[in-house]
């Protein structure tokens, strides 16, 4: 699909469209080819985006619920009347095959009507206060006010989905928001821009900034946008926490999600499926793809030659074709490192069932057995298609291994056990435990969040609305209960 424009595609600024003090070049990461170009803001247009957000603050604030909630249907609505052609850009920018763009297209457009929907409930609390003697005749209201202009970071790994997941929120609780896409995959951001420029929303509440990334320690460090959330690698992550210690700062990070098939599920070559698809889904290039297979020794025989066929069974190719499950990963480079981490584990003992080859950007849907543990495979974050199995002897040792990581997002547990489901949900150290199916399982309204080396935080419409915002009590005297 020819995306190229004749002038490079313009950035928001303070809710316009504007060409930039430079311009960078985006790639189709299956074969380099160029997409497009885009107008890179230089700096006093990123003070005019800041300042704007700033000065908005006020007004958007008490904007009505039944205005920001418009304004978000709008772009639900949006979205979904274009969505073939921006689930093309998605393919386009990051490479992900089409069906995968599609559905994440799917997604932003529920985000957008969650965000809506959220937008008419969000309303606080009565609270009675003469539960004690010093409180009688009196009444607390709580009410949620926007902690102040956002600014939002976004990943490439889900490039309209991860960036609906910072702007909607925000715009529900009438808080501005800058965005920062990633400088690989600008363009869908760039696109509900435009979606966005359509709203009655006020001036300035948004704004998007396609800025490298070493742009944006300035902004991070801007008192006039008291909130920072960020998605992507835990390095970057903990360093802008580290360099803003007064913000408030969500952190959504990576993690090495565990499936663990128990002895007790009745279907093991249905969880070989599942998981050999959610390993392999955007080229594993998901917080929560599947990385760790722990299987009880018991069904092991049954389902490690189902996971392998399944594995073996991913088409890989241009992400265009709809036959395709496995495209490439966001660049060459990350395929080879991606490659030099399979090479690691193979030097510590591991075995390759299937893949472990690279081509391009391209790397084959690998399976590995008897991966050392301190291996970067096991140990940290692939973020590429590479499955890694561990055989365990029963539950206590299948959630230790899960345990047994720097990380905790999310872990899938095929279980049917209803006791083994709650053990697990209060054993494992991750934020959402998904019961008889795979970690990638993500419903964009629950919470969403991690522990340890995974983040701080939670996004979700509801509970973004909930962090984005700090309570405000006004106590009422001297009333009639
Ligand atoms: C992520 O990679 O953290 C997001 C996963 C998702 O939204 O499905």
């Amino acid at each position: 699909m020819d995306m190229i424009t004749p002038d490079p595609r313009p950035s928001w600024i303070a809710g316009r469209p504007e060409q930039g003090a430079s311009t960078l070049v985006v790639r189709h990461p299956y074969d380099g080819s160029e997409v497009a170009t885009v107008a890179v803001p230089g700096p006093d247009q990123v003070e005019r985006a800041v300042a704007a957000a700033a000065s908005a603050a006020k007004e958007f604030r008490r904007t009505p619920a039944h205005v920001r909630a418009t304004a978000l249907d709008h772009v639900s609505r949006a979205l979904g009347a274009r969505a073939e052609e921006i689930a093309e850009v998605i393919t386009a920018e990051n490479g992900k095959p089409l069906k995968w763009a599609e559905a994440e297209v799917n997604r932003a457009v529920s985000v957008f009507r969650i965000a809506a929907e959220e937008a008419r409930r969000f309303s606080g609390e009565v609270q009675r206060l003469d539960a004690d003697p010093s409180g009688e005749a009196r009444l607390a209201l709580t009410r949620r006010v926007p902690r102040g202009p956002v600014l939002g970071i976004a990943p490439f790994n889900f490039p309209l989905n991860l960036v609906a997941h910072k702007v909607a929120p925000a715009l529900a609780v009438g808080a501005p928001i800058i965005v920062k896409p990633a400088p690989r995959t600008p363009l869908s951001a760039l696109v509900l821009g435009e979606i966005l420029a359509e709203t009655e929303l006020p001036e300035g509440v948004f704004s998007v900034l396609p800025l490298g990334n070493e742009e944006t320690s300035a902004l991070v460090a801007d008192a006039r946008l008291p909130v920072v959330s960020f998605t992507g690698s835990g390095p970057v992550g903990w360093s802008l926490a580290d360099a803003a210690p007064r913000k408030h700062v969500v952190l959504e990070l990576g993690g090495n999600a565990a499936a663990v098939v128990l002895r007790d599920w009745p279907d093991p070559e249905g969880a070989a499926q599942r998981i050999a698809t959610f390993g392999n889904y955007q080229a594993g290039q998901s917080c929560i793809a599947v990385q760790r297979v722990i299987v009880d020794a018991a069904v092991a025989d049954e389902f490690l030659p189902a996971l392998r066929e399944a594995v073996e069974a991913q088409r890989t190719g241009d992400p265009y074709d709809r036959n395709t499950d496995v495209g490439p990963v966001v660049d060459e480079a990350a395929a080879e490192r991606i490659e030099a981490w399979i090479g690691e584990a193979v030097a510590g003992g591991a075995k390759v069932l299937t893949g472990g080859t690279r081509e391009g950007a391209s790397v084959a849907p690998t399976l590995l057995t008897d991966v050392p543990p301190d291996a970067k495979a096991w140990a940290e974050e692939i973020f590429g298609p590479v499955l890694a199995v561990s055989v365990v002897d029963g539950v206590d040792e299948a959630f230790a291994a899960v345990n047994e990581s720097a990380y905790g997002l999310q872990a899938g547990v095929f279980t049917t056990d209803v006791q083994l489901a709650f053990h697990a949900s209060s054993e494992l150290e991750v934020g959402g435990v998904i019961i008889g199916d795979v970690p990638s399982y993500r419903a964009d309204q629950m919470p969403y969040g991690g522990v340890k080396g995974s983040g701080v935080g939670r996004e979700g419409v509801l509970s973004a609305m909930n962090d984005l915002t700090e309570e405000r009590v006004t106590v009422f005297t001297g009333i009639e209960l």
